[in-house]
């Protein structure tokens, strides 16, 4: 039996006939950017998220981007963010000319850890004489990316204690995590995205909220920064062909923004079944005492009365014979991913930052180890029991 990492086909047909009259009305209205749609959109997620604004743009990477462009980091300015995520998060930084300073992630949830985050300020930074958190090489430290991986949050109670005490602003990569839930301390329960200053969301594809390309939006909270993302996702225009800063071409176009809005209404849905998937896995592999073979996810908000504790846009186990079982698998006609086989510090074009092997264990650790095993909302029990099999015919 073939097991797909990703099949997105059935969610297609289920909502073909919508997506199409959408894509039709587009047409016929001849209007391609920043129209109806894309406001509909916006103002959909900022009600979906909780969020005072969304700004819809091009990309998540496009969303990062313009949030570092619109709160002016730059050249001379260093930003904090972990070790192991996807390219963008790190690239963006590096786009702006600003440093990436790297942390290590938790070994449990692979996400940044707030540890290693105050141990590296305790360690390496110093506050200059108006209070601003200075690094190595006295660059200022302007902000922090904390990135929700695999659609779990990051412990961002931890993150806020030292966001604020250092005065650095958040900006959250919730590419993979539109919908996730986090319980805070201070302002109850949150949507990924609006804990910082500002959220940024990838519609790629894959996601568990996907465009028919590339597709992005920012939600925060300050009117202000609203206004400089507006502008600065059309070349920091405002009127029309008067220019107050360099922005980019960032904008959502108007079938993008339409077929998101077809969409939006069944994310919750779709992410509820991927935790029954989850769920599925677990008892499995529980069942058939494979734990302690494999390391299972996370799920460190499950007890907390949150919904969307989780909303797995990936299902990442590990285990320290992690090609073994790749291989295995893929004579078993199961398709896996590793997400991400370096950590960003070890990427090439970071040569230049002079980070070592042995800096960031346990992302290296992950880059060994993790397995993204199959998982979407429709994947039916008899593919997932196929791979749960196939693991413990491989641990035999
Ligand atoms: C964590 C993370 N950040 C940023 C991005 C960039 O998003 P996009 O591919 O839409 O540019 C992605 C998407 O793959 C991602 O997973």
């Amino acid at each position: 039996m073939r097991v797909a990492l990703l099949d997105l086909d059935e969610q297609y047909r289920s909502l073909e006939g919508e997506i199409r009259a959408q894509i039709e009305e587009v047409l016929a209205s001849q209007r391609f950017i920043l129209g109806p749609n894309g406001a509909a959109f916006e103002k959909a997620v900022a009600t979906y998220c909780g969020a005072p604004h969304a700004i819809g743009v091009s990309s998540g990477t496009d969303a990062l981007l313009a949030v570092l462009m619109a709160l002016e980091i730059g050249p001379g300015d260093a930003v904090i963010t972990s070790a192991y995520s996807f390219f963008a998060t790190a690239g963006c930084i590096a786009r702006v000319g600003a440093t990436p300073i790297f942390v290590d992630i938790d070994p449990a949830t692979f996400n940044l850890s707030p540890a290693a985050l105050g141990s590296y300020i305790d360690k390496r930074c110093q506050r200059d004489a108006s209070g601003e958190l200075r690094g190595e090489n006295g660059r200022p430290i302007r902000a922090i990316i904390p990135v929700h991986l695999f659609g779990l949050c990051c412990d961002m109670d931890a993150i806020h204690v030292i966001s604020e005490k250092y005065n650095l602003d958040v900006i959250e990569d919730a590419a993979q995590a539109i919908g996730a839930e986090y319980l805070t301390a201070h302002m109850g329960l949150r949507k990924a995205g609006t804990m910082g200053e500002a959220g940024c969301f990838s519609f790629y594809p894959s996601k568990n909220l996907g465009a028919a390309g590339d597709a992005g939006l920012v939600v925060c909270r300050d009117e202000t920064l609203a206004n400089r993302l507006r502008i600065c996702r059309q070349h920091g225009m405002e009127p029309r062909y008067h220019h107050h800063f360099i922005g980019g071409n960032f904008r959502l176009d108007e079938i993008q923004a339409a077929i998101l809005g077809v969409k939006l209404p069944h994310l919750d849905g779709w992410s509820a079944a991927r935790r029954a998937a989850a769920d599925f896995y677990r008892d499995e592999f529980k069942r058939r005492s494979l734990i302690g073979k494999i390391t299972l996810p996370a799920e460190p908000y499950r007890e907390r009365g949150l919904t969307n504790h989780h909303i797995y846009h990936q299902y990442v186990i590990r285990t320290p014979r992690r090609d073994e079982l790749r291989e295995h698998l893929a004579g078993r006609e199961i398709e896996t991913a590793i997400y991400y086989p370096l950590g960003l510090p070890e990427q090439k074009c970071f040569d230049y930052l002079d980070y070592k092997r042995g800096d960031f264990p346990e992302a290296e650790r992950a880059a060994r180890e993790t397995l993204a095993l199959p998982i979407y909302p429709e994947i039916s029990s008899e593919a997932q029991s196929h791979v749960v099999n196939s693991i413990a015919e491989f641990f035999k």
